[in-house]
């Protein structure tokens, strides 16, 4: 049965979207999703904070029960926070600072030494490191040889395909690189632009083991409750 794991970066875009006022605090809706069945909390504290701040990865240390994933660039400045905050995952995603979002996967082909120091920096330390890949097989290949723990796959070209043969396309495309992740014995995670259509696609993909939803999840809170929301996700993700 796949985890559910709940980005609350977008409470946090509420929050920074006015000066001067604390709230909504991303530490209670963090605590609202845990008691709704959330698997475990990501937050990605990006370089020019546009969301979360250190401040909120820190207290979510302190409260969250589950497991906190920090989504982070592979920066020098990201791994002193993350060595000394100490989350339980690690995601090493791109950053742009120009994007809306994630717009794709780390190339790894790119920056394969960079990440292998990161990850034998973070693993050395404890923490295992997973990372956010397009649906390759030569990203998956290298993310095994540099030793990650874990790859999460990029859906978000899939949810964003206009035609249905495009869709089928990236789908096949996923489902492939879950499946040779899998036997390299590396953890496999998939996440990004999900909701609650999307997520019944991924029906009998056995090869990953969490999913990580944000956006749509934060999205229906705001108009049925946060608890709802994710109790309305993991049952979907529980029915995969
Ligand atoms: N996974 C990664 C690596 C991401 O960067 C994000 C967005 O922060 C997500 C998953 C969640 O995406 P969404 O908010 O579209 O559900």
């Amino acid at each position: 049965m796949a985890g559910l794991a709940v980005n609350i970066d977008h409470v946090a875009t509420l929050r920074e979207s006015r000066e001067f006022v604390s709230y909504p605090e991303p530490v209670a809706a963090a605590v609202l999703a845990e008691l709704a069945g959330a698997d475990g909390i990501v937050v990605h504290l990006r370089e020019d904070r546009r969301h979360i701040q250190e401040r909120d990865v820190r207290a979510l240390r302190q409260i969250v029960q589950t497991k906190l994933i920090l989504e982070m660039a592979s920066t020098s400045e990201m791994i002193g926070i993350a060595l000394d905050i100490k989350p339980d995952v690690v995601t090493l995603v791109p950053e742009n600072r120009e994007e809306l979002t994630t717009e794709g996967g780390l190339d790894l082909m790119l920056h394969k030494e960079t990440v292998a120091d990161t990850i034998s920096t973070l693993q050395g330390s404890g923490i295992p490191v997973s990372i956010f890949i397009d649906p390759n097989p030569d990203q998956i290949k290298i993310a095994h040889q540099i030793n990650a723990s874990m790859v999460e796959i990029h859906t978000g070209t899939y949810c964003d395909a206009s035609t249905a043969k495009l869709k089928d396309h990236i789908l096949s495309k996923i489902s492939q690189a879950a499946k040779y992740a899998y036997k390299l014995k590396l953890g496999v995670n998939a996440g990004h632009g999900l909701c609650y259509q999307t997520i019944n696609t991924f029906k009998g993909l056995s090869e990953i083991s969490e999913f990580s939803i944000g956006h749509s999840i934060v999205s229906r809170a705001v108009l049925v409750g946060m608890e709802r929301a994710v109790k309305e996700m993991f049952a979907l993700v529980k029915s995969l």
